[in-house]
């Protein structure tokens, strides 16, 4: 199963069940800011307003063998001024981990982001001791900005995450010749 190819596709409300599932593995939700026991409802709920007419949301799933074995969002920040700026999250499935799928996932929304949607800042945190997740952010081109001491509850203790983000490596600009004279 680990050697088939890994495609993304857009995720769709269909896909509820699967974010559900995923986000209720124990190796995963604990590393996010989900909780226990995730609703297949919510995640619908969730997938369908990011598909409504004018939201900016992005969410992929990526599909090996048919199957979804791993999920991953740009959300954009909601003040005008921070439109240069998404918030990003990740998961894959842990049966899949260390396997590519993170990488083709961040793959996909670096690309989207530096080549179609405007995106110039890429923020997301992420737990200090999750050393797999922090590797693959920093070969993406991202850099830690901050820790949060005691930022969010995890299994009853308070644990502080790392706020990192990546700007655009290349960002474009208008450019047009000079009106001749
Ligand atoms: C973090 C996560 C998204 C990474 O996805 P993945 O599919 O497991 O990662 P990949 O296999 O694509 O790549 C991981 C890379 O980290 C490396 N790696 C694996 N374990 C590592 C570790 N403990 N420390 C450092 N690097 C590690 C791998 O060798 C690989 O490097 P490569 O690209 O040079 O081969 C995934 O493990 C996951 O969903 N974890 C649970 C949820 C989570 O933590 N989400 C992120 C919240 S901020």
């Amino acid at each position: 199963m680990p050697d088939l190819p890994i495609t993304l596709r857009r995720a769709r409300p269909a896909d509820a069940a699967d974010y559900a599932r995923l986000m209720g593995e124990p190796e995963v939700y604990p590393n996010l800011m989900q909780l226990p026991l995730p609703s297949e409802e919510q995640w619908r709920a969730r997938l369908e307003e990011g598909l409504r007419p004018g939201s900016l949301d992005f969410s992929v799933v990526a599909e090996r063998g048919g199957a979804v074995v791993g999920s991953a969002g740009l959300h954009p920040a909601p003040q005008l001024r921070r439109r240069h700026v998404a918030m990003l999250g990740i998961s894959v499935g842990l049966a899949h981990q260390g396997s590519g799928v993170g990488r083709a996932l961040m793959q996909g929304l670096c690309d989207y982001a530096d080549g179609w949607a405007q995106i110039l800042r890429i923020e997301l945190t992420v737990f200090t001791d999750n050393a797999r997740a922090i590797a693959l952010y920093e070969r993406f081109g991202f850099r830690t900005e901050g820790r949060h001491r005691g930022y969010a509850l995890r299994d009853g203790a308070y644990a502080d995450v790392l706020s990192m983000a990546r700007l655009h490596p290349s960002p474009p600009r208008l450019a047009w010749p000079e009106p001749a004279a």
